[in-house]
Order: structure tokens, then sequence, then C-alpha cells
């Protein structure tokens, strides 16, 4: 069990409410907050970062650059501060690499470490330690890095980084950015310039944000894919870094809003990578009333203000190649889809099998508990909408598996249900919104 969360399942409930009202501030995006630190890490400088998510995941991230010898510490003025130590400036930890619950933290932390001369033992909780790990300790040995895992290619695992790294060039045998950026970092500190094809675009944060510290990154565009290239051993200058809302955890209160009648609420400040907007494209074609206002530019990236009114949803076919830009939003999505007219179908959903939790059969699993009828295949999740206001829906006690997305997807979904819905442990909802319940239940919710 990662540090800071408790020992004992933490159960909730949720009960129907009307009319959710406010302006709100979700937290800093995550897969920017594990990447401002991690860069900050192995810059020249002291990087700045304001507005970092400072959830469980994140801080572990931070604990492990610490480790590393890159301090980072958050100051009295809420503002991170990360000492860099150059792209070959790491070194070995003197205790494992705790990262908790997170796939993004150790990840990218093992690309970064790759291609130093260290060794870092890494460990995580029970549901990381399930997870695939060989979808990067495989591109990372052809730089030169080694590794002793555990059954399967697991962790706990030990990193050997390579003394002699290699350049390479690996074209994405999946659509994950964790794994085209474990490449890329593993890039950083090696000779030469090492080269990712990604056939089908993910989140790309990575290359915009390693741009911003100075990095030599380019990115074609080719019939075979994206092709990004880094030219290695080049020392990246420490950022002031602002980080905007996440739009992964945006996605709850704006679904809450949706499908709870006389709903009119304002999430402030929200990142709209196009990446990462897939949810929003989708809620809006089934006829969600999302209306993006305030749009700007901040550190690179796009933001703007969320209007969210409650809406009559209808059901959708959602196809594969939206996934990657919507694929942690899933879980949400199939909740909104159970109060939509007509049936929603979402395709491509393989990945989902491999996260905090199998999410497809979890999902699926927690809608049957709570009255929806859905079907499934491997790849593939229907979801029959039970019309307005879920009149029969509710009731059901959903088994969370560890994964935070599963925990606030059903509390969602109380709040529009007849009956009350129940998770069996909340706990993990501090690895990526610790304040969950407290804004939600602000603008109205009843969650306890
Ligand atoms: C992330 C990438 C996605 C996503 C995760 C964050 C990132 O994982 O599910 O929550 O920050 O790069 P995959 O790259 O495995 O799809």
């Amino acid at each position: 069990m990662s540090q800071n969360i408790a020992a004992e399942p933490l159960p909730l409930a949720s009960r129907q409410v009307q009319g959710l009202k406010g302006r709100i501030r979700v937290p800093g995006d995550k897969s920017m907050s594990h990447r401002a630190l991690m860069f900050g890490a192995v810059a020249i400088g002291e990087t700045t970062i304001r507005g970092l998510l400072e959830a469980e995941d994140v801080i572990n991230t931070a604990k492990a650059m610490s480790a590393l010898g890159a301090a980072a510490k958050r100051g009295a003025d809420g503002v991170w501060r990360v000492q860099g130590v150059g792209v070959a400036g790491l070194r070995s930890p003197a205790v494992p690499l705790d990262f908790g619950n997170s796939g993004t933290g150790v990840r990218l932390a093992m690309g970064l470490m790759a291609t130093t001369p260290l060794t870092a033992r890494c460990v995580g909780d029970a549901s990381l330690s399930k997870r695939p790990m060989g979808r990067v300790t495989v591109p990372l040995s052809e730089f030169g890095a080694r590794f002793e895992t555990a059954e399967g290619g697991r962790l706990p695992l030990t990193l050997h980084g390579a003394k002699h790294a290699v350049p390479v060039t690996y074209r994405l045998p999946v659509a994950s950015a964790q794994v085209k950026s474990a490449v890329l970092l593993a890039g950083l500190n090696t000779p030469g310039q090492t080269t990712v094809i990604e056939p089908t675009p993910t989140r790309d944060h990575t290359e915009r944000m390693l741009k911003g510290f100075g990095a030599r990154i380019s990115v074609e565009q080719k019939d075979d894919g994206r092709h990004i290239s880094i030219e290695g051993q080049h020392e990246l200058q420490a950022q002031a870094i602002d980080v905007p809302g996440d739009p992964s955890s945006a996605a709850f209160p704006m679904v809450a809003a949706l499908i709870t009648e006389g709903s009119d609420i304002v999430i402030e400040n929200i990142m709209l990578n196009p990446t990462r907007t897939g949810l929003i494209d989708t809620l809006i074609e089934m006829g969600g009333d999302i209306t993006i206002e305030n749009r700007r530019l901040a550190g690179g990236e796009e933001v703007g203000d969320l209007h969210v009114r409650a809406s009559k949803l209808r059901g959708i076919t959602v196809p594969a190649a939206r996934a990657p830009s919507m694929i942690d939003e899933y879980p949400v999505l199939s909740v909104a889809a159970a109060f939509a007219d007509g049936t929603t179908r979402m395709e491509g959903l393989e990945e989902l099998r491999v996260k905090e939790s199998d999410r497809l059969a979890a999902v699926e699993a927690g809608l049957k508990a709570n009255g929806v009828t859905t079907r499934s295949g491997r790849d593939w999740l229907e979801v029959d909408g039970g019309g307005a206001q879920g009149s029969k829906l509710g009731g059901g006690t959903v088994v969370t598996h560890m994964d935070h997305r599963i925990a606030m997807s059903f509390l969602v979904m109380g709040l529009a249900s007849a009956k009350e819905t129940r998770v069996d442990d909340s706990r993990f909802i501090a690895t990526s919104f610790p304040d969950f319940t407290g804004l939600m239940n602000g603008m109205g919710a009843r969650i306890s």
C-alpha cells in the first residue's frame, strides 16, 4: 500500500440530487504534473511549477525525483521547485522508488533512468504490480538498460541503466503515450537520434513540454504515422510551468451536471489540448449542452472554461479512432450513457483492460449492479440507456478494484439515480482528485 493511502477500505454512497450549481476549478492536469517534475529533474537550474496536482500519484513522482538527486519541494507559496541535475545527472537512489498506483509515474521514470548508469528498485501497490511493464522494458532494453522483474515482466523490478546507451528507432505496438514518452525520455541522455513512430496519435504533452525545455525534438507526419525524433545529450533549461485544470478530472462534474436535472455549472481553466478532448466532443454529439468560454493559451496549451447544463442525451457509436483522446474517460462516459435515450456503443477499448483495473469489466459489473443493461466483447461495450433521470437505476454496490476513476464514476451515477449507489472503496480517489467529494458536495451533490 502506498505511504499515504489509508489501510482500511473507505466506502462511500451517493444520492439523487437536482440542480448542481457553481463555478469550480478542478486540480491540475496529472499528465502535465508528472512531466513537469521529471523534465525539471533533468534540466539545468530550478524549474518552478504552479498548479501542480497535489495528489498521491504525483507526490510519489516528486519523491522519486528527490531520491534520484533532483530535490522537488513545495514552497509555502504553493509553488513547487525542482533542482535539476542535467540530462546525465541522476544518481542511484538509496531507497526503492515507490510509485504507488501510478502507471505514468513508473513508466516515464523508467525511461528517464534507463540511459544513465544507475541502479533503481521500482515498486508499486497491488494494482500497479499487476500491470504490464514489458511495453517499456522491451524498448528500453534496446538502449542497453537491463531489468530484473517479477513474474511476467511486472513490478517490483530493478532497473540497471545503460552505461553506453545506443539510440533506438521504435515503432509503437500499442497506442500509449506512456510508452512513447518512456522511449523519448531515454533518448535524452543517449548520443545521436532516437525516434518513435506513432501510428495512432496519443496525448502529446511530452513533445510539447520537452520543446519548451529546449530539447532538440522534431515531429514529422509521414504515411505510417507521426515520427518524433530527439537529439540526445543536449542539456534542457529549467522552466516556469503553469499547470491548467485536468480535463480527465473535469469529466466527473461535467457528466454529473449533464445527467442531474436543473444543473448549470462552470468548470474553469481546463486544458483543451486536442489529444485530450474526446469526451467533450462525444458528449456534445450525444446532445450535451457544453460550451467552451474564454478560450486562451496558457503555458503552451489551449485552455478554456466549460459551461455545462443538464441535458437530454442520446446514445451514439463512439468510434475506435477516438479512444486515445478519451482513454481515461470511458468509465464516466458509460455512466452518462446509462441516462441517455437508446444504446451507446464504444469501440477500440482494448487498452481499458490494462488500466488501474480492467476498466471494461469493472464498468460493466458496476452498471449491471445498478440496473443497467450492457453487452461487451474483448474491446467494445454497449450500454442501454435508461432514458430520463434513471427512474429505475441505482441500489447497487460497486467494486472499485483500487481504481480512482471507477469510484468517481459511480459516485456521479448516484446523483441521478432513483436509488443510492455505493462504492466499496473510495480511498484511491486521492491518487488524482483528493477533494473530489468536497468539490461535488459544494455544488449540491450528496456524497457521504
Ligand atoms: C497517460 C497516458 C495514458 C493514460 C494515463 C496517463 C500519460 O496511459 O491512461 O492516465 O500521462 O501519458 P497509456 O499511455 O498507457 O494509454
